[in-house]
């Protein structure tokens, strides 16, 4: 506490407009936020900004397919996204967009000095390109069969079923998908940024403890395989910024997203008196700098962006921290089941501080996935925040309030418990600071076990019946309220709503660090009212299904925004295929496919294996049993894995995939008809 003032500027990774925010989204930006607000209650100066992320192929097409212009897209979608945050209490000091006048100015001074510095060459490459809808085609919407293993259905640089990874013009009988027409390659010439001149540089700055030593042995896999031009450039049509000098060209997306974090720092320092943004980004700079993003960014973050910041003379970040993914109940969120849950959905039906809480309770410093098991959510909250700390304060403030007038005791009845609570300060803020929110918050619990156990051993509800014992019963809970109060200081960063309904039950200023020093006695609070209250099960319940409904209403989000291609065909077209009820008699996974399932299919006496990319959407076991509907009359296709002889339906457009299965009653080997 005693500790110079610091000057903190963080930031969270800059959610793409074109989609809701969900839980998955949360962890970081809850993270983050925890950590700034640990900062600011400590007596630091810590600023977070952030922005919406604009720019790129998919906010253009998405606005296309919904009739909108890209503006009109990002200005609705930054609307709800600024709504979602502020109803979780994530504190952003400036949100912005990467679409602004700040961040134009930004990207195209850098790009300047990256050019003068001799850092981007030009080179004409070969693209696949939709002659229909007239743009070069991104990966993603290019689909075919994989070159290596003859999947059908694979996206454009790599497959889903086999792993492997090629270029787009290497896959067989490619399709766009954007239009349904097939693409024709073309030539175009494009801007490269020559990350390997950093080489050295980058290897001396990841050693240097910038980065986790998880991404630290990443980072050395990729200085391994070298560093390759990055291609910066895209072609016209694009929704982002023209390159100077190259008209036509647009920088790629992931060049000015992270410049976002200084044009959102720019347009804070425009509306903040005394804050000067080339202290806090000039080469020389002592503020600190601090990105978190998800561990799936860490290649910008890491290589491109420390890289981008050293060739065009500006400071470079402290530390970029990473974190792990989110799963739901073990599983990775699904639409299906229903875990997919926006943060709208959820604030429609729970707390936020409830999520707060859990996420704190278990982020490690470490880039290990965690998982919101829903039970244990529940349990988990239940037991600490209402169990352990609300009901600390609701067992003293009554006989405060009603014997003696809302007013507490003249001094501290065992100033040594007090002290085994401010000793543990330390520890805590080592444990925040360290981003090791579960260590704290275990930290914190023991601390809430141990007051109330002093409350039990007490029995001021006892002491109250007996007479004489008066002076006691206002000391114990004195006590008691104090040790909530520092428990309160401690969470504080983490439940900054509950912080502030205590400090107006305890009728005290915003609680800060410094006040653990400075114990509440001879001083009047208000009567108490319930500070949260236990989850509701059918609550979680109404979350999950309205999840599942939240995606019926949807509108397709697939990655295409184009009208469907769909020829049309006579009755004998459709009766040529022989679609047959089946029932799975096994599923399993398969060792080297991320998202295939073997079925093995009972049609009736026949007996069928088929390969289904339904990996993400449904566990093995949850299929047995099952009747599906399957192509039966569909050339056997070889696979790395083993022959596929046929195919199960299941709808899907981005969400599920949705198997198809008949209604109760349906036989193995009933024709569908
Ligand atoms: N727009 C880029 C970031 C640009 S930063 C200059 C992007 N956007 S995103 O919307 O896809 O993701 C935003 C952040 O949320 C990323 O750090 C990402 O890792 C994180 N997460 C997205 N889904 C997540 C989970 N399921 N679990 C945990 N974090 C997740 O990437
Ligand atoms: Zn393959």
């Amino acid at each position: 506490m005693s500790e110079a003032q610091r000057q903190i500027l963080v930031t969270s990774a800059l959610p793409y407009a074109n989609g809701p925010i969900h839980l998955g989204h949360l962890v970081e930006y809850i993270q983050t936020d925890i950590w700034a607000r640990f900062q600011r209650l400590r007596g630091h100066r810590c600023y977070y900004v952030c922005a919406d992320d604009a720019h790129g192929t998919p906010i253009m097409l998405r606005a296309e397919s919904e009739g909108l212009t890209p503006e009109e897209l990002i200005e609705r979608v930054g609307r709800e996204h600024r709504a979602d945050f502020a109803d979780f209490h994530i504190g952003f000091d400036n949100y912005h967009s990467t679409h602004s006048e700040e961040n134009r100015q930004l990207a195209e001074l850098i790009y300047r000095r990256l050019r003068e510095g001799g850092y981007i060459v030009t080179r004409t490459i070969t693209q696949l390109y939709d002659p229909v809808r007239e743009m070069f085609l991104p990966d993603r919407y290019i689909k075919g069969e994989c070159p290596r293993c003859g999947a059908p259905d694979q996206y454009g640089d790599h497959c889903e079923a086999c792993s492997a990874t090629y270029s787009p013009t290497e896959l067989k009988n490619p399709v766009s998908v954007v239009s349904g027409a097939t693409p024709v390659t073309r030539e175009s010439e494009h801007y490269f940024f020559q990350l390997g001149k950093f080489g050295d540089w980058l290897r001396e700055w990841t050693a240097a403890g910038h980065v986790q030593p998880e991404i630290r042995r990443k980072l050395e896999e990729w200085f391994a395989d070298g560093l390759k031009d990055w291609d910066i450039s895209r072609d016209a049509p694009y929704f982002g910024f023209e390159i100077p000098d190259a008209p036509g060209k647009y920088f790629y997306v992931w060049l000015d997203a992270p410049i976002g974090y200084m044009a959102s720092f720019k347009h804070l320092c425009e509306r903040t008196a005394d804050l000067d943004f080339d202290d806090w980004w000039a080469a020389d700079s002592r503020a600190e700098l601090y990105h978190f993003i998800g561990k799936d960014i860490a290649y910008f973050h890491t290589l491109f962006w420390p890289a981008m910041l050293h060739g065009a003379g500006f400071r470079k970040p402290d530390a970029v921290w990473c974190h792990g993914f989110l799963t739901v109940n073990g599983q990775k969120m699904s639409k299906s089941r229903g875990t997919f849950i926006t943060a709208r959905t959820y604030l429609r039906h729970l707390d936020p501080e409830y999520l707060r809480y859990y996420f704190a309770a278990k982020l490690g410093p470490g880039i290990d996935d965690l998982d919101l098991n829903l039970d244990d959510f529940m349990q988990r909250v239940n037991a600490d925040l209402v169990g352990k700390v609300v009901n600390i304060a609701s067992r003293c403030a009554g006989f405060i309030s009603k014997r003696f007038d809302g007013r507490l005791a003249p001094a501290l009845a065992e100033p040594d418990l007090y002290a085994e609570f401010t000793a543990a300060a330390e520890g805590i803020a080592a444990a925040y600071e360290g981003r090791d929110f579960n260590r704290a918050v275990r930290e914190i619990m023991a601390l809430a076990d141990r007051a109330n156990r002093y409350i039990d051993e007490k029995k001021p509800w006892v002491l109250a019946r007996e007479a004489g014992r008066e002076a006691e019963v206002q000391a114990v809970c004195t006590m008691g309220l104090n040790l909530f109060r520092a428990l309160m200081i401690y969470l504080k960063p983490v439940l900054p709503a509950m912080a502030e309904a205590v400090e107006s039950f305890l009728d005290i200023p915003p609680l800060t660090w410094d006040h653990l020093r400075t114990p509440m006695t001879d001083h009047v609070i208000n009567p108490f009212r319930p500070l949260m209250t236990r989850v509701d099960p059918a609550r979680v319940e109404a979350m999950v299904a309205d999840s599942r409904q939240d995606l019926a209403a949807q509108p397709a989000a697939t990655p295409a925004g184009g009208e469907e291609n769909v020829e049309e065909i006579t009755i004998d077209d459709f009766a040529k295929i022989d679609l047959r009820v089946a029932r799975v008699t096994r599923a399993e996974t398969v060792e080297g496919a991320d998202k295939l399932l073997r079925l093995t299919l009972d049609l009736g006496g026949e007996t069928r294996t088929v390969f289904a990319g339904i990996k993400n959407a449904y566990a093995p076991a949850e299929l047995e049993g099952r009747l599906v509907v399957m192509v039966a009359n569909l050339k056997p296709r070889k696979m790395r894995f083993g022959i596929s002889e046929g195919m199960v339906l299941a709808a899907g457009d981005g969400g599920g995939p949705f198997l198809i299965g008949p209604d109760d009653g349906a036989a193995p080997g009933m024709k569908v008809k």
